[in-house]
């Protein structure tokens, strides 16, 4: 069989089609729209970043002509879970389509490019193509839509903010944060103390021109190509079928072929959004030898609204089923649509809307996710089910044994799911839903619910009541046997209770429940309970204030939603030196040189280089146990299947199987002994990448365990197993001054490790050039130069036979240097050994498996400090959960040590720090470099500290910070004025005592809620971005920046580079690059001093004239350093940035959900080459680090296995984390003598800053805290998740939940 398959793609022309249309013949049903775009068509600019529809740089719109209704429809789609069988008839565009620099660009890719919302530029391409449907659809959109369109987009490195700012240039009233209700717009230069009128010409408030964006004009997008409406008007509906090599697609267009089919492939899944069936395929292995999948069905897309109820059809996608109840909920009276209200407001949460698009509401119920978010509710609302087979129609209850399977009550297998019947709520029912997930959008709950509640006229006695829960089992499960037990009771707290205790002893968890967080789950199943009884004594209390006790002002708080509103900002910094002269980029918010590529797509990403020749695709095998001896490794299997080339083992690599990593050697490949999941045992080699990936599952590895089994550092410290050297900072004499202190203290803090989740996944493409031994090796990495090493030494070349180039990195924030050093190595070695290109590119599961991450790290402090708040003694332990290998575990400790005062004078101090070995895959550098777990851990014994003596946090860090002049505890000299600046303005800037007073005024009038306040201050020693490279050679060239074209870095064109990480990009490439500009200068002296109104091109042509070179190298080698371990002195560092965050939370304490309602930073970036780039480095650092001390969070097995290896399990934060309110300020320009043009390196520290969210959480918790009467000391540890939040609010929900005894189960996973 084969099918005949006509769809279109936008704008592109492709060899051998008419413009853009693409006939296919050979449709295999198993390949998805992204690999065939990005491999067949050869269409790059659609970006790989997780394959399971969590991240959405896959993003595509698909179009759609309807010929019953004669309409169009557009909508966001993600290409990696679309299978091309499902795209007959259907216009692709993808961003190539939209425009690109050799046509013209669309406004939409000038904007988010010209409004700096690209920094890698990885995850462009998905953000403008979700701008773009949306647009399509609302030409003029709100900023509600905007960000409900981006809220399945993810990006790493600008903290969203940015792209927010270019989204709003579409909106109506694009100048305007369209916040405040009162009409007042939060950019009022009064309300935000913005600088007065006669400071204007100095200070700036923008960081681009809206004046110059191109208009946006709908009549000018392309149109829906007409033969595919011809075709859908005219073409017989008949049933496409598509045969693969292993799988058939079944395509029934009518209902009757529809169940003709099923009644003969009755085993077959029918696919309809494909979000349920592709990931379990993908991810969990399940094949389907055949598909159904039903195409524009009517009878499976209706909508119906009778007297009684609501009849959806279950091929309408949410975001179908979205729309159709706001209309219903619009026209209903609102006693029957509480149903309605309660489903809607789970759909805005619920995935991104890419997903939601996809998805259908057939495909959400039928596939009884344990944590899908309607089944709940639906099994509450008398839901009924309308099935139809060959053998006819049948009704089913959505209910408990549905969710459950029950064969009884199950769909038999030949049957579909016409559509779902929900009945209006009555006047005396009412329903809710509740979810808390670890992230607000686009997460899978931890636990979620649907009640349903209903009186009879007039009354509070019970008369139905139905509770299901998600996330508690295997699916949902609904607490019958309690509801039926409440039957009859009064709607008052003493049912509350009795209710509670029936719903804990029927909703069970086992201690070792899959997905952990029992605790967290068991109080969230009575919260959610309190909620809800609240929420219907609240509302009886208004239809009937006679009689219905109703709720103290203050316990209604339960109720409100967390604070909202949309997005605001302001951004000041101070324009540059007027006497620069006007071409002088220095200073100027300049676009990334790339922005308009990475915009268009066009920006190549090393998977995006065209296919070599006879390319062979690499894919690993890795350990699956943590601490074993490899008894066998049995490759014959593997070997036997088609398309496999060879699989590289030690045996292969012997004598070049290790590299010195640092001071450690690594081996490359293990094959006795493997130390934790996720080591490389050996490489597939094969013709394609699927071959590759199919052989490396067969590949048979017999283990035998070895003990101990190490994960944690509590077990690390047992055992002993540590790094070496132990590292120990000492300044003062502690010992004595804790003779001398009034009080002492002792407290620890744990801190979790984070992913590094740039958006790329590792890539690498290996190219023997055929001559001389030559070879390329294209790679997304940090640090060429090291590559180029290891390739060199593993293939015994000599370095200068092997070229290693970097076009540009998708994110890398220090997790691509040395992992990515040994995974080239080893392609190298394939391809050298087979004579043919070789690519590797990791999966997102693969790469968060091998990669390792930040290090989790144990803080022990003991603190002696004197009753106003003077800390005088501080005595430290850090402990670093460094992995299997030493990798830069070392360092990370050092940096931690050297920079954990932060902005704090202990006068005697003591700090020893050690790196653990255990059996987790080996951590390594993440922006930041230990500085984020070391200013945690100072920070938190200092808020201790401050609670000990009664004073405020605030006061605590004012009183024992750096003085001007002063002396760091390694005796470099510091001069902290600039420290105190920010700290000063940052208090002002944030009104900080009159929102104080606000927030303990809130607290005290909310019981269920709390907000917190704090702020933290930073120095971050810098020495050892895109760099505004382009700058610098506009500036010293005095050329416009507009002639500068850079290119990738390669070890060709510069031999010796250092890693590009720690902060020092900017200084290290930027001063060399004014060297070379200099040394050009200088020769060309001559020739411009006798023409001197020439331009550039004759200056040129002269030097060719003259024989003069015009090409320079130029080189800065670094700032000098050093520091010594033995006396504890040194000069390790250039220079500090100083900068200070202030920010304020809500959280919700019967769920744990947080907010961040505002923050204001304040930074002292010396002179900023580029203010767009600086503030645009320190909001990217800022979430990230939001990220890393409230949301992220990883999770092992009690084997060493990660679970959270991709988006679905892993939160990094979305759109809809980043502050209601951000404010950046950068101080006046300060002059430096040592650094480029006075600027200071910015990629690392606002990471830091995002502690204060962890801080202004636990002001929060404290507020709550003391509230119910507990006034011990508060510890929490990092990240501080809805979880930890949750717990640490303890009342008498968490007194009320059973607790199991330790060591009396087997937790599902292990804190690290
Ligand atoms: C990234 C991501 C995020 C997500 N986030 C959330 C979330 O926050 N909350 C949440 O609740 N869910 C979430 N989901 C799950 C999502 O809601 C479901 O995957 C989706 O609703 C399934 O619909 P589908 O049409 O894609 O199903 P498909 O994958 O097409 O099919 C699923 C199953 O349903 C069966 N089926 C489909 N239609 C019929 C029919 N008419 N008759 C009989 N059988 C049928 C199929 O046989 C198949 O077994 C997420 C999923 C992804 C991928
Ligand atoms: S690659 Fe498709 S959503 Fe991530
Ligand atoms: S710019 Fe968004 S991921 Fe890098």
């Amino acid at each position: 069989m084969c099918g005949h398959w006509p769809w279109k793609h936008r704008g592109s022309w492709l060899p051998g089609a008419e413009d853009g249309k693409v006939i296919e013949k050979n449709v295999d049903p198993e390949t998805m729209l992204l690999p065939y775009l990005r491999k067949k068509l050869r269409l790059t600019g659609t970006k790989y970043g997780c394959g399971t529809g969590g991240c959405g740089a896959c993003t595509v719109m698909i179009s759609r002509y309807n010929p019953t209704i004669k309409r169009i429809s557009h909508h966001a789609a993600n290409a990696c879970l679309i299978p091309i069988c499902s795209l007959y008839g259907a216009a692709v565009t993808t961003i190539e389509g939209i425009g690109s620099t050799k046509t013209r660009i669309h406004p939409v890719q000038e904007r988010i490019a010209k409004c700096h919302g690209t920094q890698c530029g990885f995850c462009t391409p998905g953000m403008v193509m979700s701008i773009y449907t949306l647009l399509r659809n609302h030409p003029e959109p709100s900023l509600e839509q905007l960000t409900d369109a981006l809220g399945g987009n993810l990006c790493r490195c600008t903290g969203y903010r940015p792209i927010i700012d270019a989204c709003k240039t579409f909106c109506k009233t694009s100048g305007c944060c369209q916040s405040r209700e009162n009409g007042v717009c939060y950019l009022d230069q009064e309300i935000n103390e913005l600088p007065e009128l006669e400071e204007v010409n100095k200070i700036s408030l923008k960081l681009f021109s809206e004046e110059e964006f191109l208009p946006l004009d709908p009549t000018q997008e392309l149109i829906f190509p007409p033969e595919l409406m011809i075709m859908a008007e005219k073409q017989p509906q008949r049933t496409r079928i598509f045969g693969g090599d292993r799988m058939t697609w079944i395509s029934p267009t009518t209902l009757t072929a529809l169940l003709e089919a099923k009644f003969k492939y009755p085993q077959a899944p029918v696919v309809m959004g494909n979000t349920s069936v592709g990931p379990e395929m993908k991810l969990k292995g399940v094949f389907h030898p055949v598909i159904i999948s039903p195409d524009g069905i009517e009878e499976l897309n209706f909508a119906n609204c009778s007297h009684n109820e609501l009849t959806l059809g279950a091929g309408l996608s949410l975001t179908q089923v979205k729309y159709i109840l706001g209309e219903v909920i619009q026209n209903l009276p609102e006693e029957k649509t509480r149903m309605y209200r309660a489903l809607l407001k789970h759909l805005r949460t619920l995935a991104g809307s890419q997903i939601r698009n996809m998805a259908s509401l057939g495909g959400h119920i039928v596939s009884r996710h344990l944590d899908s978010d309607l089944n709940p509710l639906l099994a509450v609302g008398n839901c009924t089910l309308n099935l139809l087979s060959k053998k006819g129609k049948r009704q089913v209850p959505l209910n408990e044994e549905f969710l459950r399977r029950s064969p009884s009550a199950d769909l038999k297998p030949e049957e579909i799911l016409i559509s779902v019947k929900i009945p209006h709520s009555r006047k005396w029912e009412f329903v809710s839903g509740f979810r808390q997930a670890q992230r607000q959008q686009n997460a899978l709950a931890v636990v979620n619910s649907g009640m349903r509640v209903f009186f009879g006229e007039g009354g509070d006695i019970i008369r139905e009541l139905s509770i299901s829960y998600g996330g508690v089992g295997p699916t949902t499960v609904c607490a019958k046997n309690s509801c039926r037990k409440l039957i009859g009771r009064p709607w008052n707290e003493e049912m509350l209770d009795v209710a509670c205790r029936l719903v804990l002893d029927e909703v069970t968890l086992p201690g070792s429940a899959p997905g952990g967080r029992v605790e967290f789950k068991r109080t969230l199943i009575v919260s959610f309970l309190f909620k809800f009884y609240l929420e219907v004594l609240q509302i009886l209390k208004r239809m009937d204030p006679v009689r219905s006790p109703g709720l103290a002002d203050k316990y209604e708080s339960a109720l409100e939603d967390l604070h909202s509103g949309h997005h605001c900002s302001t951004l000041k910094y101070e324009n540059v030196d007027s006497k620069n002269l006007p071409q002088d980029p220095i200073g100027q918010p300049i676009m990334h040189l790339s922005g308009i590529k990475h915009a268009t797509g066009e920006a190549i990403y090393c998977d995006d280089m065209p296919t070599v020749d006879q390319e062979l695709f690499l894919s690993f095998v890795t350990s699956s146990r943590a601490h074993a001896k490899i008894v066998s490794i049995d490759l014959s299997e593997a070997l036997s299947l088609p398309g496999v080339v060879d699989i590289v083992t030690e045996e292969h690599l012997r004598g070049v199987n290790s590299f010195c990593i640092l001071s450690e050697p690594e081996k490359l490949l293990r094959t006795e002994e493997v130390s934790c999941v996720g080591q490389l045992v050996c490489a597939v080699i094969a013709e394609s990448e699927v071959q590759a990936k199919q052989a490396a599952k067969r590949v048979k590895v017999v283990y035998q365990d070895l003990q101990p089994l190490i994960l944690t550092i509590e077990e690390a410290i047992q055992h002993n197993s540590f790094f070496e050297p132990e590292r120990k900072l000492e300044y003062g004499n502690v010992d004595e001054a804790f003779k001398v202190v009034d009080h002492i203290l002792e407290g620890e803090i744990h801190i979790g490790g984070q992913e590094h989740f740039y958006m790329e996944t590792q890539s690498m493409l290996v190219v023997p050039k055929g001559e001389d031994q030559e070879i390329d090796v294209y790679v997304s990495t940090q640090f060429p130069k090291y590559i180029q090493d290891i390739v060199a030494s593993t293939l015994k070349l000599p370095a200068n036979k092997v070229m290693c180039h970097v076009k540009r990195v998708g994110g890398a924030f220090g997790g691509k240097t040395y992992k990515t050093g040994i995974m080239a190595a080893i392609t190298a070695f394939a391809a050298n050994k087979h004579g043919r290109a070789v690519r590797c590119i990791l999966e997102r599961g693969e790469d968060m498996l091998i990669t390792g991450g930040r290090h989790p790290y144990l803080g022990k402090y003991k603190a002696g400090f004197m009753n106003d708040g003077r800390i005088l003694a501080l005595d430290m332990q850090h402990y670093s959960n460094g992995g299997a290998s030493l990798d830069e575990s070392l360092l990370v400790i050092e940096m931690g040590l050297l920079k954990m005062e932060n902005a704090y004078k202990f006068p005697n101090l003591r700090c020893r720090a050690w790196a653990c070995r255990t059996n987790l895959p080996s951590n390594t550098a993440l922006r930041g470099f230990g500085f984020p777990q070391a200013g945690l851990i100072t920070e938190s014994c200092i808020t201790e500290v401050a609670a000990r003596c009664g004073l405020a946090p605030e006061k605590v860090r004012m009183i024992n910070m750096y003085k001007e002049i002063d002396q760091t505890p390694y005796k470099q000299e510091i001069n902290a004025k600039n420290l105190i600046q920010c700290w000063k303005e940052c208090m002002d800037m944030s009104s900080y005592s009159l929102r104080k007073a606000a927030v303990e005024k809130f607290n005290s009038e909310n019981y269920w809620k709390k907000k917190g306040l704090a702020v933290v201050p930073l120095k971050f020693p810098v020495g050892l971005g895109s760099v505004a490279a382009g700058q610098v050679v506009s500036h010293e060239l005095r050329m416009p920046i507009s002639n500068i074209h850079l290119r990738g870095t390669s070890t060709e064109t510069v031999p010796n580079t250092n890693i590009s990480g720690g902060s020092v990009v900017a200084d290290l490439n930027g001063l060399a690059v004014k060297d070379a500009c200099q040394t050009l200068l200088k020769r060309l002296e001559p020739i411009i001093s006798k023409n001197p109104q020439g331009t550039w091109k004759d200056w040129a042509q002269a030097a060719f004239d003259e024989s003069i070179s015009l090409s320079a190298t130029g080189y800065f080698r670094g700032y000098e350093s050093n520091m010594s371990w033995e006396t504890g002195e040194g000069h390790p560092f250039e220079y500090f940035v100083y900068g200070a965050a202030c920010s304020e939370v809500e959280i919700d304490c019967l769920t744990g959900a947080h907010k961040n309602i505002r923050t204001d930073v304040v930074m002292d970036v010396g002179c900023s080459i580029n203010p767009a780039l600086d503030i645009g480095q320190i909001e990217g650092a800022f979430i990230q680090g939001m990220g890393l001390y409230t949301i992220e969070e990883l999770h092992y097995s009690p084997q060493g296995v990660l679970y959270t290896r991709g988006p679905n399990q892993y939160k990094i934060p979305a759109i809809c984390d980043i502050p209601t309110e951000l404010h950046i300020s950068l101080l006046p320009p300060s002059q430096s003598s040592n650094t480029l043009y006075s600027s200071k390196g910015l990629g690392e520290s606002g990471i830091f800053l995002g502690c204060s969210m962890f801080f202004a959480i636990h002001d929060a918790v404290n507020a709550a805290r003391q509230e119910r009467g507990l006034f011990g000391p508060l510890k929490l540890n990092s990240p501080l998740t809805p979880e930890k939040i949750r717990m640490a609010c303890e009342d008498k929900f968490t007194k009320m939940i059973p607790k199991d005894k330790p060591g009396s189960y087997v937790p599902w996973n292990v804190p690290i």
